[in-house]
């Protein structure tokens, strides 16, 4: 899968994009990241991308010009697929699983870093961007981190990424749960011993203990996603017990 990165920090990149999955995944031919310097498509002199709002007010705005013409140049790429352009933004639709599995299945998501107090307007009002996401109801200084988090939350999906498929769909959220606990070497820590039952080697007790851990995580830490969890018969009654329990305590 392909991503590209427009921002006027192409340097912000370098070290997680080369290092620990990101890394190894692009090495493998996995992933392939492309940072586009914004300040390329610049037409002054200083490559200068911002300038003053008007209508007065703080701060300086992202300009239109070279933001068009570096997603222009984006979508104008011969032999590569047609990109699906995202400007990242606090006023965008809330990034989540569901969102990140969706980008996983395109070929090419190209993420636009904002800056400053923002972007020009124009920009949305010609339809330039596919999509607006924002990495959640707070405001950072530019859309750099949002494009990280982005990146490696998607690349999770792409197949050969995570080494073991199968830890990704144990993960919080894949069936509207959250993650079962997980205990590691000593057996004893502190004085708190590890779970009996993780050490009796029965996978499929195991297995039965996980899936309830799942549910009662989430009934107390995230009982919102309850709602879309895809729970059995017998995973709805023990949802309904653990709620009863906790109603009469
Ligand atoms: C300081 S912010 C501008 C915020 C803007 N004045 C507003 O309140 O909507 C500068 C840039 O950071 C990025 N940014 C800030 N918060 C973000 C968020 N929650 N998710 C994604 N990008 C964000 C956007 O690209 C934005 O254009």
């Amino acid at each position: 899968m392909r991503f590209d990165v427009v921002t006027i920090f192409p340097g912000y990149f370098a070290s997680p994009f080369d290092e620990s999955l990101i890394g190894r995944a692009v090495e493998a031919g996995l992933l392939d990241l492309h940072v586009v310097d914004l300040r390329a498509f610049s037409d002054d002199v200083h490559r200068k991308v911002d300038d003053e709002p008007y209508g007065g007010g703080p701060g300086m705005v992202l300009t239109a010009p070279p933001v068009f013409a570096a997603v222009e140049a984006l979508r104008a790429e011969k032999d590569a697929p047609a990109p699906h352009v995202v400007f990242l933004s606090p006023q965008g639709r809330r990034f989540d699983a569901a969102m990140a599995r969706e980008l996983a299945s395109r070929p090419r998501v190209s993420l636009v870093c904002g800056r400053y107090e923002g972007i020009d307007e124009r920009t949305r009002e010609a339809g330039l961007f596919d999509a607006e996401i924002s990495l959640g109801d707070f405001v950072l200084s530019g859309g750099e981190a949002a494009a990280l988090a982005i990146v490696e939350a998607v690349s999770r999906y792409v197949p050969g990424v995570v080494g073991d498929a199968g830890s990704v769909l144990s993960d919080s959220f894949e069936d509207g749960l959250l993650d079962y606990p997980h205990y590691s070497r000593p057996r004893e820590f502190r004085g708190r011993a590890v779970p009996e039952l993780l050490l009796s080697g029965h996978h499929e007790k195991i297995r039965l203990w996980r899936r309830e851990q799942q549910i009662r995580a989430t009934f107390a830490r995230r009982p919102d996603l309850l709602e879309g969890a895809a729970l059995s018969d017998e995973e709805k009654a023990l949802l309904e017990r653990v709620a009863d329990r906790t109603r009469s305590s």
